[in-house]
């Protein structure tokens, strides 16, 4: 039986019996781990710990079972600030204490934990704690929740921060299943991406399991003064109280949309998809934690306009998590096609309109990275070498890669498109590939059936060259061109018709004023229409950085508290970088920043730090 088996009980039976590590041989090496998969390799972890928010630590230990692929007698896991202070063998089950070692940290990889092995143990256990300054995780004072009365945590472990929380293995070209037994303090729920409780105990006391083989950068965990409310018998929210009735009605749709995309690319295979609303400091707009998507709350904006997010974080259910990344340079493989599903999602349930816009908003942001990225870091087959992951990040992966699958379609058709999709997920379910798997499988899959539709010269080009093709799709929205041609007329003096605009248009509008706008202009816009009142995070964001560029004074009050309250990482650090560039405003957001710092997750701390406390050697875009 293959893990191409259409029938979702028998696959998740075939997948979970089936070796874990079947293929990293066939990829290169993941230059961010220092696992050696060809060796020995882990297919599946228990984790026994505490979540300890005393400490701020979770300690306890992870036990894994081995699966030997050649003749080494140690184990090289990842570990980042990690304290180890006991490893132990099994041999059919029979335990006893061995050696191990860790090694001198590495800036971006952390420290490589060797343990002793010998020829024969078929399992390991690894004692630990975590750091309070640990990278994959928040740990917040219950006066930093809605709710005040309890503390939170939670995870973050993509791209190499399960490192900072479990000595793993930590690369995605590895799957895993795992189980876990957790406790912390009662009156807290623990969840996990695995089968979580619905129920209304809050015990302290938690189990899991991950019955299905997933890479480790997909294990997640939270615990919290968590509410629960179901949307459906398949999908529920979990969220502080204050938000939990808003999420469920703003993500209302989150069934249609499994069903729209099990209709476009095959079942769903993961059982129930539930979505977890984090408190403002969670530093993504959502994390597609398996079978718990992580959402930023800064996507409730009352009027749905922003649910392209869980379009996104679902379509991962597919492209990511189905077939994922075997290193962190393939990152398009992961966001490209996500970014592709996530769109055709929006427009099978809302209309191409919506869709458009969405697209023509993505093709813009690329458009303002190309302009500042280096060279190297346009393509997206990219040379990370050993640099840090996060460092790289940008719209390259994401929209670049999904303008390539779009070209594609465009070049072979829709239909025979869709087909070739479908096909692809199926066979490369529970796999971990590279791009050059993924090019061979186009050329077989794809450019054989349709020679004349696109050269391999073109396919090479997209992932191996900056910036774009010549002839790669220019997204337009018409809808746009209607608020551009408003926005002329205005700046002459006329009104604007914005009583049907949606937040996608008022988006667009902000981010194409002229730039030497004048003040009685922002002033006049402001008090029409309160920009700088606004309770969308993604307008006010486009307003407050047009007001820094264009010194708007009335809105400072309101980027201050902005800038208090939200940490996700793309909505505050353009903010940073635009106060960056005039020593008076350097100033000022230096002392905001030093306020909301401590509210930050790990990772906005280092970009903001990054942002306004360059070191001239390091790379500080992003
Ligand atoms: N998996 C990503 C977030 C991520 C990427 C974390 C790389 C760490 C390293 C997630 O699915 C994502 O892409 N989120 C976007 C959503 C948006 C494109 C709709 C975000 O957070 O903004
Ligand atoms: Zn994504």
């Amino acid at each position: 039986m293959s893990c191409s088996q259409p029938i979702k009980q028998a696959l998740l039976v075939a997948c979970t019996l089936l070796p874990a590590f079947t293929q990293a041989q066939a990829v290169s090496k993941d230059l961010h781990s220092y696992a050696q998969l060809d060796q020995v390799s882990t297919s599946h972890l228990h984790l026994a710990v505490t979540v300890d928010f005393q400490r701020s630590q979770v300690h306890g230990s992870a036990r894994y079972d081995l699966l030997r692929h050649g003749e080494a007698t140690e184990i090289h896991l990842d570990s980042r600030e990690l304290s180890i202070s006991k490893a132990e063998i099994a041999v059919k089950g029979d335990w006893q204490e061995t050696t191990f070692q860790l090694a001198e940290a590495h800036p971006a990889l952390g420290q490589k934990l060797t343990v002793q092995i010998g020829d024969k143990a078929d399992q390991i256990r690894i004692h630990y704690a975590s750091a309070p300054s640990a990278s994959g995780l928040q740990w917040l004072t219950p006066e930093q929740t809605a709710g005040k009365k309890q503390p939170f945590m939670f995870s973050q472990s993509q791209a190499i921060h399960a490192r900072s929380w479990i000595p793993i293995q930590d690369t995605p070209a590895l799957r895993l299943t795992y189980s876990a037994e957790v406790t912390t303090m009662p009156g807290l729920l623990v969840v996990m991406s695995a089968d979580n409780p619905l129920g209304d105990e809050r015990p302290g006391r938690y189990q899991f399991s991950m019955p299905q083989a997933i890479p480790p950068y997909l294990i997640a965990i939270a615990a919290g003064d968590l509410a629960i409310k179901e949307i459906n018998p398949q999908v529920a929210i979990f969220a502080e109280q204050y938000i939990v009735d808003a999420a469920a009605w703003e993500f209302a749709d989150t069934p249609r949309m499994i069903a729209i995309t099990e209709q476009m690319y095959g079942a769903y295979l993961w059982d129930r998809y539930d979505l977890l609303v984090l408190p403002p400091s969670f530093p993504f707009g959502g994390m597609e934690n398996p079978r718990l998507s992580f959402i930023t709350p800064t996507v409730v904006s009352g009027d749905r306009s922003l649910i392209n997010l869980i379009a996104h974080e679902l379509a991962h259910s597919w492209s990511g998590n189905l077939v994922t990344n075997a290193s962190w340079r393939d990152l398009w493989i992961n966001e490209g096609f996500t970014s592709y599903v996530e769109n055709r999602i929006m427009e099978a349930l809302f209309g191409e309109q919506r869709a458009q816009m969405e697209l023509a908003l993505g093709y813009d942001d690329l458009l303002a990275d190309l302009q500042r990225l280096p060279e190297g870091d346009q393509i997206m087959h990219i040379e990370l070498g050993q640099r840090d992951p996060d460092d790289a990040f940008s719209q390259v992966p994401y929209v670049k890669g999904q303008l390539f699958l779009l070209y594609l379609e465009q070049q072979v058709g829709r239909d025979n498109f869709d087909k070739f999709l479908r096909q692809y997920f199926a066979d490369f379910a529970f796999k971990s590939i590279d791009t050059a798997t993924l090019k061979e499988y186009l050329q077989s899959q794809l450019l054989a059936k349709y020679p004349s539709a696109v050269t391999v010269a073109k396919i090479n080009e997209w992932l191996h060259q900056p910036g774009l093709p010549a002839d790669a799709p220019q997204p337009r929205s018409d809808a746009f061109v209607k608020v551009e041609q408003q926005t002329q007329r205005w700046l002459k003096g006329g009104q604007l018709q914005t009583a049907s605009w949606t937040t996608h248009e008022w988006l667009h509008f902000i981010n194409s004023l002229p730039l030497d706008i004048s003040a009685v202009n922002m002033a006049r816009l402001d008090r029409e229409f309160n920009l700088t009142d606004s309770q969308n995070s993604e307008i006010a964001h486009a307003w407050l950085k047009l007001a820094i560029t264009k010194k708007y004074e009335p809105a400072r009050d309101r980027l201050r508290s902005y800038l208090l309250n939200i940490g996700r990482n793309k909505l505050v650090s353009p903010l940073y970088r635009e106060l960056a560039r005039t020593p008076d405003n350097l100033a000022w957001a230096r002392s905001v920043y030093q306020q909301a710092k401590a509210g930050y997750h790990p990772l906005t701390q280092s970009v903001a730090e990054a942002l306004l406390y360059p070191v001239p050697s390091t790379n500080e875009d992003y």
